[in-house]
């Protein structure tokens, strides 16, 4: 059982946790064959000529990817990664904040990591995170910004989206990132980047 399966739960449905344990796989993306991104095999019910039956499909999931160890992370000082691809608005970072926040990871609940990209018109956020206020902005384009602690809730400005949150998982002192709550800007499915 890992912190944010609470979390992943909410998102997937606690019977794709289950059977997927650390992955995260959105139910209504279910079928969608993808590259690039982690595939699973399942068994689904489906009609066919002779009624139902069980068939394997392949659908997306998200990757489980390395992005960083806690016994390295600074408070306030973020660390830059892409996820879940290296494709277009993949650009994300990691913080540990110092202060309790939703989705937090760690013996303080206070390591969480976003998407860097407005949810407005996808102005960049980089460089603009806010060690006293624990938010990502304003926005260079409409002045937007994010609470890092409510899950990327906006506090003011243009943006009417939070900002995507990329949900973690604390693997001893490794840092994973498993999936993500909220669709990246610029895309239609966060998978098809
Ligand atoms: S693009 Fe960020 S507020 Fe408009």
């Amino acid at each position: 059982m890992t912190e944010n399966t609470g979390l992943i739960e909410a998102i997937n449905g606690p019977a794709e946790a289950r059977k997927t344990g650390r992955s995260c796989v959105l139910n209504r993306r279910s079928f969608l064959l993808t590259s690039g991104v982690a595939t699973a095999t399942v068994m689904v019910t489906m009609h066919t000529a002779d009624g139902l039956a069980n068939v394997p499909a392949l659908v997306a999931t998200y990757p489980r990817k390395l992005i960083g160890k806690l016994s390295e992370l600074k408070p306030d000082e973020p660390l830059d990664f892409a996820y879940p691809d290296d494709n277009s608005y993949s650009e994300s970072m990691l913080v540990k904040l110092g202060r309790e926040a939703g989705g937090g990871i760690g013996p303080d609940k206070d390591v969480v990591a976003f998407n860097y990209n407005c949810t407005h018109q996808g102005g960049p956020l980089q460089g603009t995170y806010q060690a006293d206020d624990k938010a990502l902005g304003p926005c260079p384009l409409h002045l937007t910004t994010f609470d890092l602690t409510r899950h990327g809730m906006f506090i003011s400005g243009q943006a009417y989206q939070s900002l995507p949150q990329v949900l973690l998982e604390l693997d001893g002192d490794d840092i994973y990132a498993v999936g993500m709550f909220g669709l990246i800007y610029g895309r239609y499915d966060n998978l098809q980047g």
